[in-house]
């Protein structure tokens, strides 16, 4: 393949770019590889004697209002969540709605997310009375709720900042006292187990027990949300409480086990990002869903029979696949055989340094062919717009591709798995009560 020189030059700086992608969205989204089935060592006294836990917090608790480290953004971010010591924010009096029993006449419920620059949505959730706001990412890629805790060491210094929530100022808090562990690429998230009131979009889950983390990883800092809401399936066999979601169905709260998301596109005319508990909102989608069963106990995974370009530009996968929809996953990710197959007919090229990243000369947007899902005898369809992003301060030359390719090791489930990229293109509804995941065209 040609390239012009200043394609080259264009091709270095979105190496470089694409590192940051890379580190970015792995960072932004914090989205767990798998809990922990072992309590880590350095973890075990607090479970075995839950009253070790009282020197960390009198120890190390500090003063709310007090900033306890000097702000250092950095330079890749542009925002700093939340001004240093604001560890916790109460609703001004004026916000503060009376709870009220939706048991008899549930409706569905919409939760506002804010989109980061395609890495990352997050909303608005509440715990505590009074309440405690945190903004969460969340996620359908795990099952644990958790915001950094008020108890965090002074030492781990990525927990401060961020909102945190503190227990002693909340009259409707419960001790649960067992220990939690999530661990990331980046490393872990470990603390314990907290029972409180947790709101979503006017929804109250009573008792909800969600995870005070009092240890993060560093390179968590700069990530916009506080914490994550696990949407996913609750692991009994690892000892997980109930989710949010499991309550709000147990407590009544909702008209349908059914949640979906509405994800936007970021700096777009497009209405803002939804994610609707309790049905579907019609506003957001076109057409009829096309459902897929699910294809485990435990995950939102489903099969797909077939993937191809449009115009017969090829097949890259004739055998079936799993895939799994991740809203806590930036990307689109596939196997690397399948995913360079893909860029090597679209006339694209791995970027150097970053190889499981792939780039492709802007200018050919227009006459790349689709990709195609075939699922449960329909098809879903990726556009070029859809598959492909513009580098920032680079419109004209290159764009990167949303599709990442990802070495499995062997026997390693799903194939492929639909992040914000694909959740863009598809409203997506996940239907406990059905097993089935739905997808209908993103109204724009
Ligand atoms: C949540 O994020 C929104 C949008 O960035 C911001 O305006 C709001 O202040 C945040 N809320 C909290 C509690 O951090
Ligand atoms: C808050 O949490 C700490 C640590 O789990 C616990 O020791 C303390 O009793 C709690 N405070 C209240 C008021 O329950
Ligand atoms: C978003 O839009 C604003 C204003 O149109 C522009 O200045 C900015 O560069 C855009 N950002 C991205 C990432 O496209
Ligand atoms: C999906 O599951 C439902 C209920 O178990 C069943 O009736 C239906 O045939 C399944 N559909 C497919 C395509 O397997």
């Amino acid at each position: 393949m040609a390239l012009s020189l200043s394609a080259v030059l264009a091709l270095i700086l979105a190496s470089a770019y694409a590192a940051h992608v890379e580190n970015a969205v792995l960072k932004q989204a914090k989205t767990p590889l798998r809990t922990i089935k072992t309590v880590p060592k350095w973890l075990q006294p607090f479970q075995q004697h839950p009253q070790h836990l009282r020197p960390f917090r009198e120890t190390y608790e500090e003063p709310v209002g007090r900033p306890v480290h000097p702000a250092q953004p950095s330079q890749s971010f542009e925002q700093v969540l939340s001004p240093f010591g604001q560890s916790l924010q109460l609703l001004p009096q004026a916000d503060r709605r009376p709870v009220r029993d939706f048991r008899l006449n549930a409706i569905p419920r919409d939760v506002k997310l804010t989109n980061h620059q395609d890495r990352v949505y997050y909303g608005l959730v509440t715990i505590g009375t009074p309440e405690q706001r945190f903004n969460v990412t969340f996620d359908t890629g795990s099952s644990i709720m958790w915001v950094p805790s008020i108890h965090c060491p002074a030492q781990y210094i990525t927990c401060h900042h961020f909102k945190r929530y503190n227990n002693v100022s909340s009259s409707t808090y419960e001790e649960n006292g067992k220990v939690f562990a999530v661990l990331y690429e980046v490393g872990q998230v470990a603390g314990y187990w907290s029972q409180d009131h947790v709101r979503v979009a006017g929804v109250t889950v009573k008792s909800q027990a969600f995870g005070e983390a009092i240890i993060e990883p560093d390179l968590f800092r700069g990530v916009l949300n506080d914490g994550i809401l696990g949407l996913g399936f609750r692991n009994i066999a690892e000892d997980e409480e109930p989710t949010v979601f499991d309550n709000m169905i147990s407590q009544g709260l909702l008209p349908a086990p059914v949640f979906s998301f509405y994800l936007n596109r970021y700096n777009s005319s497009d209405p803002d990002s939804v994610l609707t508990l309790g049905g579907t909102n019609p506003e957001y989608y076109t057409g009829d869903f096309t459902f897929a069963n699910l294809t485990a106990p435990d995950r939102w995974q489903f099969k797909i029979n077939k993937i191809q370009l449009s115009n017969g530009a090829g097949v890259l996968n004739r055998w079936g696949s799993q895939a799994a929809v991740d809203s806590g996953t930036s990307l689109i990710v596939g196997p690397i055989g399948e995913v360079d197959r893909l860029h090597k007919k679209l006339g694209g090229f791995p970027l150097p340094g970053s190889p499981r990243m792939y780039a492709i000369e802007c200018s050919k947007v227009d006459s790349l062919p689709d990709v195609e899902f075939f699922v449960n005898g329909q098809k879903l369809t990726l556009s070029s717009k859809d598959y492909l992003m513009e580098v920032p301060g680079d419109k004209r030359l290159l764009c990167f591709s949303s599709i990442v390719g990802k070495e499995w090791t062997k026997g390693e489930t799903p194939g492929w798995i639909f992040g914000m990229a694909f959740m863009r293109a598809y409203y997506t509804q996940f239907d406990r009560g059905n097993r089935r995941i739905g997808f209908a065209k993103a109204k724009r």
